[in-house]
């Protein structure tokens, strides 16, 4: 079997898609020049920053001078809670999105009526990079609601010409059903629950490589080149990454272009990118890997200056779209490194290392722990159906032999029965954290 032939249609390209790459740079310093005057305009946060700073718009002379800017953090937008980052009135914004985190206020975002097709306008394009044609049929299972995920996904979907099913996530029978008598082409979903999904079907006795989707475009989690071949295998269909974060709209800020699969095209007319070093804060080289600082350019209701993302990649060449720089596959967060023992860990070269064991599912869920002085690294994991337990011994020793071999850290392995590790409907918790529990 080979996977769904996908033609190209560089007909339908934005005009953006055509620029050189000094188009581009030119484009992006007017954009950037906007976005500081607006801000320090219309947002008193950005205004108190730029002022402490002695930097004035005007000072932004070339792209690189942006490094005059203050960087933006959580913290600011939680502190700014919750309309506080608007830089124009609240009546002139038709939506807002809230992202929840772990603890505290959620952070808001808004958007004008220019903002929400920009935003539908970048997921059309993102879809049309992941092969999607108008006229398919485009099943969401990404979340609605606050989360920008199903929002996003769904105005995109409809601005490329699709039929779109706003499924939502949960429900998972229902999700399959109508996946079976609906016959979409493409599907939106986290990965994870992507593979909760493919798990229900085989439990119906059904085969996955046979059902109509052509094209998964999946993201809003860290995800792996080994889960990308599993799935490919499996489902017999192209499996895209799709990056985006809420406070910079949301999805659509990257995407992956089916042709080359290479890494995430970031749609840099929008977005500017820089790679720092997230002890020093200073800017590194494209191609070195650092933490990845945003700058929303055109967003009207909140543009945002050199927010720092915490994902952790690099910057790489254009490809399939030649004046856009890439991102490589995103490792992680800095948030989600595991430090065991001194050894830095992350939870994505767990999945890699699973993925290739045999008699394992890609379940699984790091557990932290501190049992004396020194942090303790569980990896429980589930099993394919039917193991017995003699065999599940053998495979978590395996696993925990390769952990330390390839990733030089000691790590307890429990491999457990089906069902055995939560499955979530959004994005997979993949780090239980239980250090601080008695
Ligand atoms: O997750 C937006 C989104 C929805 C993206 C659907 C893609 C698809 P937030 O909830 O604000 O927004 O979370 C943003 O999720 O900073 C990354 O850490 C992570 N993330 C998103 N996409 C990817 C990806 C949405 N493709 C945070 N690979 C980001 C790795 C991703 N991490």
């Amino acid at each position: 079997m080979s996977l769904p032939t996908i033609t190209p249609r560089p007909d339908l390209y934005d005009d953006a898609e055509k620029w050189s790459v000094d188009q581009m740079r030119s484009e992006q310093l007017t954009r950037l020049q906007s976005a500081v005057r607006r801000s320090y305009d219309n947002v008193p946060h950005y205004r108190r920053q730029l002022e402490e700073r002695g930097v004035h718009p005007d000072d932004i002379k070339g792209l690189e001078d942006i490094r005059l800017l203050p960087f933006t953090t959580k913290a600011d937008l939680r502190d700014n809670y919750p309309f506080g980052m608007f830089a124009v009135p609240r009546e002139q914004c038709v939506r807002v999105h809230a992202s929840s985190g772990t603890t505290g206020r959620p952070t808001v975002v808004g958007y004008t009526q220019g903002d929400i097709d920009m935003w539908a306008g970048l997921v059309a394009r993102s879809l049309r990079a992941a092969g999607t044609q108008p006229g398919d049929m485009v099943h969401v299972a990404y979340g609605y609601g606050l989360f920008t995920g199903g929002l996003g996904a769904h105005y995109g979907a409809e601005r490329l010409g699709c039929t779109v099913v706003p499924m939502s996530g949960g429900q998972t029978e229902k999700q399959i059903q109508l996946i079976h008598d609906f016959r979409p082409d493409v599907i939106m979903v986290t990965p994870s629950y992507f593979l909760a999904m493919v798990d229900h079907v085989k439990e119906l006795g059904m085969d996955p490589s046979e059902t109509s989707l052509k094209i998964g475009v999946f993201g809003a989690e860290p995800w792996t080149q080994a889960m990308r071949e599993e799935i490919e295998a499996t489902c017999q269909m192209h499996a895209t990454d799709i990056f985006g974060l809420s406070e910079m709209m949301g999805p659509g800020v990257a995407q992956e272009c089916v042709e080359t699969k290479d890494g995430l095209t970031l749609w840099e007319d929008h977005f500017y990118p820089e790679i720092i070093d997230p002890i020093t804060e200073e800017p590194l080289p494209d191609g070195e890997e650092g933490e990845l600082v945003l700058t929303a350019m055109t967003r009207e209701a909140m543009p945002v200056l050199r927010y720092r993302t915490r994902d952790l990649t690099r910057l790489l060449p254009g490809t399939a779209r030649p004046s856009f720089r890439r991102l490589a596959k995103i490792t992680g967060r800095s948030d989600d490194l595991m430090i065991v023992r001194g050894v830095n860990v992350f939870p994505t070269q767990i999945e890699e290392i699973v993925l290739k064991t045999d008699g394992l599912t890609p379940h699984f869920q790091c557990i932290l722990t501190r049992p004396g002085r020194m942090d303790q690294l569980t990896v429980n994991v589930e099993g394919t159906p039917g193991l017995d337990q003699a065999r599940r011994d053998a495979i978590a020793k395996e696993l925990s032999h390769q952990i330390k071999s390839r990733i030089g850290t000691s790590a307890q392995v429990v491999v457990l029965a089906e069902g055995g590790i939560e499955r979530s409907v959004g994005k997979a918790r993949r780090i239980v954290d239980n250090r601080d529990k008695p």
